[in-house]
């Protein structure tokens, strides 16, 4: 198995390791079938919603710390409006690339940030469903896909 660059560098020193206490956001997902998790803390500006700080807990593969460090770097100083577009095929361009039987990582990494961005507007009194980017038929397709690809 052939890892970019990218993917050891993030791996060996991911970025924005850690918790948030006061988050603003809080997600955590995990793939049943290896068993890894990924918990993702936000915090929001109101005024201008921009995500100010991320910080990420991943117990899990390589694959899986190298994608969710550098989804914290994607979305740090970014609209929530942009964030909700993030998708896992933009974060595996980022690490140039990842290997067939580790895209599912990067699905995790999506929706680690899709998850504590859901759990801003339910705090919020927003039904995250009604928010374009988060509505669960959005990356059901992908998923099956991965599953194809798993089994
Ligand atoms: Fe499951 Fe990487 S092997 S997230």
């Amino acid at each position: 198995m052939i890892y970019s660059e990218k993917v050891i560098d993030h791996f060996s020193c991911p970025r924005n390791v850690g918790e948030i206490a006061d988050a603003d956001g809080v997600g955590e997902v995990g793939n049943a079938k290896c068993g890894d998790i990924m918990k993702m803390y936000l915090k929001i500006d109101e005024a201008t919603e921009t995500v100010t700080d991320v910080k990420f807990k991943t117990f899990g593969c390589g694959a899986a710390i190298a994608t969710s460090s550098i989804a914290t770097e994607m979305i740090l100083g970014k609209p929530v409006s942009e964030v909700l577009k993030l998708t896992n095929q933009a974060v595996v361009d980022a690490l140039d690339g990842l290997p067939a039987v580790k895209l599912h990582c990067s699905v995790l990494a999506e929706e680690a940030v899709k998850s504590a961005l859901s759990d801003y507007y339910t705090k919020k009194g927003i039904d995250p469903t009604t928010i374009k980017g988060l509505s669960a038929e959005s990356h059901e397709e992908e998923r099956e896909h991965e599953r194809e690809n798993e089994d």
